[in-house]
């Protein structure tokens, strides 16, 4: 399939955004380890999200909607799960097979996860490291899934690990192992990156000279509870960049994440001159929401490295493309951990961005970027499977002169089912 995007003269009205993937992901695996049934209001039907629900499922948990349309998810408390009769399919989705290896790695009954052709080629002794470090039996294929666990019969160790990669899913693996270590388990993280799991397992964080340090008490348990998830910020990105450099635009985006572990790209465009306001800041549950409008702009170019890149990492292919479009040069750094994702996006970006006519010189650890004003031209792109890159290319092929073919575009529902659809609503031609 292909999706063909065409030159916008504005874009207005109010973004129908899908709930977080993040936030998704963790509420089915917390409700699953929880005694009795949890409710999860605005459950995603994205591909993602559904992945974690069904490997949840073929571990014996019960998750429905019910007729309001609430997810529903029986837990079985922390060691109820039943042992899977096939490997556990994660589909596309990291954080499903990295949190859940946590998981999996302390139950007493072994288990094999795998994934598609992009997943199965993602780095995993990140998370086989520290879990053997446990205790654990995890052995990898190449470094890769399928990750094959054997049973934790005596329980896992406790350790103290400080991360060697700026990751939450790492991160969040290790913090939920640590639910079956006897002992505190404590993880110490350098380059701070998103805070959902210690939010809402509810951790004690603490800072100590620049470096966080979380904390899992021997014997923690979850309760059942009700969770909310906001409006995808990750998702909301796409509309933000796309309603700076579509001319004549006001967006509206409401309930959107504004957990700030997530929302470094406002900072990041605000420097280069956006017009984005953010309006009735609230919390809901442990995540502050808002909603956010954004005007055309005239953009510049940027730096953007260090601390700030965790914090919108997901965001780097959509802000490459506001940068192509920016006066003057951007450079961004220190984003290696782009080329490790569903694709390696630092190649995608620069390819496809060359492609309809732009600048940007491929980094070993990020992308160098000349902006040319509003300059791009339509051509033939690809989404190289991966939903953001995907997405990105629908935001460019809105500014870019003719239009814009994007090849294999159905990957965007992994994160943004409707996309496409959303995109065409908002857009006068
Ligand atoms: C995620 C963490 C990030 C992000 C991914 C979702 C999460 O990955 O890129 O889309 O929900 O924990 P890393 O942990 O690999 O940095």
């Amino acid at each position: 399939m292909v999706q063909t995007v065409h030159q916008a003269d504005s874009l207005r009205g109010t973004v129908s955004l899908p709930p977080d993937k993040s936030i998704s992901h963790r509420s089915a695996l917390l409700s699953a380890l929880g005694r009795g049934t949890s409710r999860i209001f605005n459950y995603p039907n994205s591909a993602d999200p559904q992945s974690t629900l069904d490997c949840l499922r073929s571990l014996g948990v019960a998750a429905e909607r019910n007729s309001e349309g609430v997810m529903e998810v029986t837990g079985r408390g922390l060691r109820g799960l039943s042992p899977p009769t096939e490997p556990v399919n994660c589909g596309n989705s990291g954080t499903t097979m990295r949190l859940l290896s946590g998981i999996l790695a302390g139950q007493r009954f072994g288990s094999v996860l795998t994934g598609d052709d992009s997943l199965r080629q993602r780095p995993m002794e990140r998370i086989a490291d520290p879990l053997s470090v446990m205790g654990a039996r995890v052995s990898l294929r190449d470094g890769h899934a399928p990750i094959r666990i054997r049973s934790a019969r005596d329980g896992l160790d406790p350790i103290e690990y400080r991360l060697p990669v700026a990751s939450a899913q790492v991160k969040s693996c290790v913090l939920l192992a640590g639910l079956y270590a006897e002992g505190d388990t404590v993880v110490l993280e350098p380059t701070p990156s998103r805070d959902h799991t210690e939010r809402m397992l509810d951790l004690d964080v603490e800072e100590v000279g620049g470096v966080r340090r979380l904390v899992v008490e021997d014997g923690h348990t979850i309760p059942a509870t009700t969770w909310t998830v906001p409006g995808d910020f990750s998702g909301a990105a796409f509309f933000l960049v796309a309603g700076c450099l579509v001319p004549d635009s006001e967006l509206h985006l409401e309930d959107v994440g504004l957990n700030p572990s997530r929302t470094a790209l406002l900072e990041v465009l605000d420097g280069m001159g956006a017009d984005i306001t953010v309006e009735n800041e609230r919390v809901q549950g442990r995540e502050p929401v808002g909603d956010i409008t954004v005007r055309s702009a005239s953009l510049s170019g940027v730096d953007v490295g260090g601390r700030l890149i965790p914090n919108l990492i997901d965001e780097i292919p959509v802000l490459a493309v506001a940068a192509a479009c920016a006066k003057g040069t951007t450079e961004i750094r220190d984003a290696q951990e782009l080329r490790v994702k569903e694709t390696d996006r630092l190649h995608a970006m620069s390819e496809n961005l060359n492609a309809l006519g732009a600048d940007v010189q491929e980094r070993e650890d990020g992308l160098l970027i000349e902006g040319n004003g509003p300059n791009l031209l339509g051509t033939t792109v690809r989404s190289f499977d991966d939903h953001r890159i995907a997405m990105a290319m629908g935001v460019a092929g809105l500014v870019a002169h003719g239009s814009t073919t994007i090849k294999d575009p159905e990957c965007a529902k992994v994160s943004f089912p409707g996309f496409w659809d959303e995109l065409a609503r908002v857009a006068s031609f």
